[in-house]
């Protein structure tokens, strides 16, 4: 196969991009991406965000290209609480992404010149989390920057591209001589995420948790809870704080309305990931009611996890959607899967698992990962952690290194059955479970 061809493509105010976009200003340039206002053929505005892939070293250009298409697809999610995705695109061999346009800029820009109820934005902010970890999705990137604010001040995530260690790793090579925003981008980061190690290494709703904690201490005080970060040796200083679960309650009680939000931030900042707040729905719940008292249409957060478990239609089948991971976009049809007669499937990292899930980087799946188990005739499905093993003459139930979560709640060995609309995580892995519709 031929390289694809990618050059070089800058633009200024007036030019067109992907012949339908007039630039009429720049918006903000991170490290792999330009983001421009542009109006559009409809003459609507619009924000594009450009891939700069002419940038990048050509073995990095695959894996970042799969992270833009997944950035666009999260961007399709129905919800008020995240920017959406409108068109996509090439230019020159770089790939762009076209969205709504938030007139008011990030957080960041828009606390410089207005007043915010930070209860209210915050609000917002976890109804967008609550949306994407219902789609399994975790955004591994939150921070003030990432969250930008509507016409109407509503406030919507945005930045969706980081799929955890690999692109960490993508980053600190890309961003070389650009140290503020690698401090930056640690800031955020739970301890579980900055030393992956084994038994930690699943990526779940709680990583935007903690981020979640660590964004509101800092526009609530105008620090970071776990001191200054200005050089390689406050980053030492700084996560060893964060593991510790070290923050400056003291600075916290003494801003305006600090102490409303002590349970909150201290329920987020927990180092420990199963010991922290769990949901974006359970942060919510301890959130302070803030300036507005009126009822706040926060409509998605109806449908907590596992409220109303959502059965499987008689004689249909379940399928498995793979919505993060090396594997996005794949579906699994379980029952085809499942060898004749049998009802046992296993997934795992090795070759001869019926599922087999390969990882990029890393080993976050186990060899022997988990079990699902149908009960054909009713059309139910359960799963376990861990699987079946025979040594010899001896079998045993071998669990996994990092655990099976269904709805961001471990599995056992005793297993839990599925419904449809639940997320399975395994390591950076999410599945949707879907019902086949025949
Ligand atoms: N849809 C948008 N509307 C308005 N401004 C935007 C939009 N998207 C991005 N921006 C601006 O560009 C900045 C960078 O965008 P972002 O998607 O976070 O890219 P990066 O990957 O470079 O961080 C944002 O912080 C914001 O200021
Ligand atoms: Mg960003």
């Amino acid at each position: 196969m031929s390289e694809v061809v990618v050059n070089r493509c800058d633009f200024s105010v007036g030019q067109s991009i992907g012949g339908g976009y007039r630039v009429d200003q720049v918006l903000g340039e991170g490290s792999f991406g330009k983001v421009f206002r542009v109006t559009g053929r409809d003459a609507s505005v619009y924000a594009l965000k450009l891939l700069k892939l002419w940038e990048i070293v050509p073995e990095l250009r695959k894996p970042l290209m799969a992270r833009f298409v997944m950035e666009f697809e999260t961007g399709r999610i129905r919800s008020r609480f995240l920017v959406h995705s409108v068109a996509h695109g090439v230019e020159s061999g770089n790939p762009f992404i076209v969205m709504e346009f938030c007139p008011k800029g990030n957080l960041v820009q828009y606390m410089e010149r207005h007043s915010v109820d930070l209860a209210k934005a915050g609000r917002e902010i976890l109804c967008g989390l609550h949306d994407l970890h219902k789609n399994g999705k975790v955004h591994r990137d939150l921070k003030p920057e990432n969250v930008l604010i509507r016409e109407d001040g509503t406030a919507a995530l945005t930045d969706f591209g980081i799929c955890g260690d690999r692109n960490k790793r993508m980053t600190e090579r890309n961003i070389l001589g650009r140290p503020q925003q690698l401090f930056g981008t640690y800031a955020y980061m739970p301890p579980e995420q900055v030393n992956r190690v084994r038994g930690d290494a699943t990526v779940l709703p709680t990583t935007d948790i903690f981020s979640f904690g660590v964004m509101m201490y800092q526009l609530l005080t105008g620090k970071l809870p776990f001191g200054e970060l200005n050089d390689h040796n406050d980053l030492v200083v700084y996560q060893r704080n964060g593991k510790q679960g070290h923050w400056d309650r003291n600075l916290l009680m003494r801003s305006a309305g600090g102490s409303e939000w002590e349970e909150v931030i201290a329920g987020c900042l927990v180092p420990d990931f199963k010991q922290r707040l769990q949901s974006a729905a359970a942060v919510l719940q301890r959130m302070p009611k803030g300036r507005s008292l009126a009822a706040e249409p926060f409509l998605s957060v109806t449908e907590p996890f596992g409220a109303a478990p959502v059965p499987f239609a008689s004689g249909t089948g379940m399928l498995l959607r793979v919505m993060q991971g090396w594997e996005y976009g794949r579906v699994y049809d379980l029952n085809r899967l499942l060898p004749r007669g049998k009802r046992l499937l296993t997934i795992g990292r090795d070759d001869w698992n019926n599922i087999r899930i390969p990882e990029e980087e890393g080993a976050y799946v186990s060899r022997r990962h988990c079990t699902i188990e149908a009960d054909a005739h009713a059309n139910r499905w359960f799963i376990r952690d861990g699987q079946w093993v025979t040594d010899g003459t001896k079998g045993y139930w071998k669990p996994s290194a990092n655990g099976t979560y269904v709805n961001a709640t471990p599995v056992t060995q005793a297993g839990c059955e599925l419904h449809v609309g639940d997320i399975i995580t395994l390591g950076e892995v999410t599945f949707r479970v879907e019902n086949k519709k025949e």
